[in-house]
């Protein structure tokens, strides 16, 4: 079914992303079960600069749906640009919105990836639904390798196609564990394994966030000529500090994603 308002994307993109990241929902639970209610920060979409699937196409739903387009970002190492979208209503989640930008790559990458936005039925991509649809493109295992030669990232959307990379928990709101250190002390007695490429903790209350995350899940994906597993979907933990006129900062920080980025990195 097909989302009508945000309320039910944001639903679908949940159930979706807990059924390919089941530790996610695991966590959630653990984290209920200890008195906490959680609030979900932000979300992160991936896509290619593409102009068929670019940001400014993903966002125009949240667009239509309350949101606003705020921070704008250039991740130089990842070779990403980013934009942040926040709703009228604080209680929403930001959406993060990310694009790999094809003309820093190989003429290579770009063609295969011309080929994958080629096999989009005209107009799909318009649909309020779009991201939380999946892979709208058969691949092959062979070009999943070509594209991670390059670029982990491209990689990842064409394996996954259109649906949160990650969902976060707003440090901030959670009771027993509002610092990030103990809450990661938690989660690692819990039994579960933090990205710590860069330092398990990225940025600082200098730079007014902190974030870790959970490594990427392995799954079995489907491609067109065999079926391999590789890494998925993380959950993410962040943590705000306030701005000089006491308002939570509400951005994001390009130094320290840089490195987050890298959750979905194989061999880690
Ligand atoms: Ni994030």
């Amino acid at each position: 079914m097909s989302a009508q308002n945000l309320t039910q994307l944001l639903d679908k993109m949940w159930t979706d992303y807990t059924a390919i990241n089941p530790l996610a929902q695991k966590i959630f639970d653990t984290l209920t079960n200890e008195g906490e209610v959680l609030t979900n920060d932000h979300i992160a979409l991936r896509t290619f600069n593409h102009p068929r699937i670019s940001v400014d196409v993903l966002a125009r739903p949240f667009l239509a749906w309350g949101y606003q387009e705020k921070g704008e970002y250039q991740f130089t190492e990842k070779k990403l640009f980013a934009k942040h979208y926040e709703h009228t209503d604080p209680t929403m989640p930001k959406i993060f919105i990310s694009e790999l930008k094809l003309e820093e790559f190989s003429p290579d990458l770009r063609k295969i990836v011309d080929e994958l936005v080629a096999q989009i039925p005209e107009g799909v991509e318009l649909s309020n639904d779009f991201t939380s649809m999946g892979r709208p493109w058969n691949v092959s295992s062979e070009t999943y390798d070509a594209l991670l030669k390059e670029s982990d990232y491209a990689a990842w959307v064409a394996a996954f196609g259109y649906r949160p990379n990650h969902f976060t928990v707003f440090i901030n709101d959670l009771k027993k564990y509002s610092d990030i250190k103990d809450l990661n002390q938690f989660l690692k007695d819990k039994g579960f394994k933090l990205n710590s490429s860069g330092g398990e903790i990225k940025g600082s209350p200098e730079v007014l966030l902190e974030q870790s995350s959970t490594l990427a899940n392995n799954i079995e994906v489907e491609f067109s000529d065999t079926k391999r597993v590789i890494p998925a979907c993380y959950y993410e933990f962040a943590k705000r500090y306030s701005l000089p006129d006491g308002k939570l900062y509400q951005g994001f920080v390009a130094a320290s994603a840089d490195k987050i980025f890298e959750s979905t990195s194989r061999g880690q």
